[in-house]
């Protein structure tokens, strides 16, 4: 993936989530100390926000092998059992989209976060009995779009909950910076920064619209450096809008603005004309619309709010303003 060379590799290089990076340096010391594994971790947040590259930046601090996997692979109980009994001691297990973990896969992992041992059923029927395996000490790492979404089991039994936010502007001109210079592509702060304030708040997403101004400069600029102006014309062509909002954005506040008269409109509603899922809806679009303040949840469904009327060039109208 284009994306791994990219990610940081240790704490020190990893830019914003401030909070998050005190609260897992103090963890990681505190368990070297003791010399023992670090406790289980659930990241929520956002996708793209940077909770795979955290967890091998974890493995990495503690000197351990990170395994990866994703719940949608853990159908079969055997898939779990597998990489849990091949674990070494103090290892890292990082399980994706952990919200989707089969019943009899979560109920395979919940002896072994508490006291690393799996209780394998041998046989079948009449003659079937459990036999209790012991598993190294290891540290589970759970990622998360939807912590709401999981068991309530499952979550008590990580020490650590943590999110993860939204970056801020400057964060994100730092990371496209840092990125800018791996990939061997001159730009300049200003540069950086028109790229970073159409990212979303999302390094991965600043990262690929990176990758697209530096193709664009390298046909239509040979050699020039990415200044404000290429990474906005860039952009503009890719139709990343200023505020970032891409095509299924936009589209969706203007069904609510032109079709709804502002809304509220349903979730099913916003998917079919859309064309994407409920699910990339809530987890993929709704949350940095929620988070720029263009978009509200309300119990009667989703509303656009006077900023997102002014961003698509309509006037709020004063109905809308009072509903808010
Ligand atoms: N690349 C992607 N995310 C990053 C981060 N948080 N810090 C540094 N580089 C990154």
């Amino acid at each position: 993936k284009p994306e791994e060379s990219l990610r940081p590799q240790r704490l020190k290089e990893y830019i914003g989530q401030k909070d998050l990076k005190e609260v897992l340096a103090i963890a990681i010391q505190a368990a070297q100390a003791r010399n023992e594994p670090l406790d289980h971790l659930l990241l929520y947040g956002p996708p793209g926000l940077g909770k795979t590259t955290m967890a091998l930046i974890l493995a990495a601090e503690m000197q351990v092998d990170c395994k990866i996997t994703t719940a949608p692979a853990l159908e079969r109980p055997r898939d779990i059992v597998g990489l849990l009994v091949n674990l070494k001691p103090g290892d890292l297990l990082f399980i994706d989209e952990i919200h989707r973990l089969s019943r009899m896969t979560e109920e395979i992992l919940y002896p072994a976060m508490e006291d690393a041992r799996i209780d394998i059923t041998i046989g079948k029927g009449q003659s079937a009995r459990t036999r209790s395996l012991p598993l190294q000490n290891f540290t589970l790492v759970g990622a998360t779009t939807r912590v709401g979404a999981l068991t309530s089991p499952l979550r008590d039994r990580f020490g650590l909950v943590q999110r993860l936010r939204f970056y801020e502007i400057d964060e994100l001109t730092e990371i496209i910076l840092r990125a800018a210079k791996i990939l061997n592509t001159p730009i300049q702060s200003d540069g950086a920064a028109e790229i970073a304030r159409r990212a979303r708040g999302t390094p991965r997403i600043a990262n690929r619209l990176l990758r697209r101004v530096r193709d664009y400069v390298q046909v239509k600029r040979s050699g020039e450096a990415i200044d404000e102006a290429i990474a906005a014309e860039a952009l503009e062509l890719f139709n990343v809008d200023p505020c970032g909002l891409d095509w299924t954005d936009r589209r969706m506040l203007s069904v609510i603005i032109e079709n709804y008269g502002g809304g509220p409109v349903g979730l099913d509603t916003i998917a079919a004309a859309t064309g994407e899922d409920n699910q990339t809806i809530e987890e993929v679009y709704e949350p940095y619309l929620l988070q720029i303040g263009y978009l509200n949840r309300t119990p009667r469904g989703r509303v656009a709010t006077p900023a997102a009327w002014k961003h698509l060039g309509f006037e709020p109208p004063e109905s809308q303003l009072s509903l808010l």
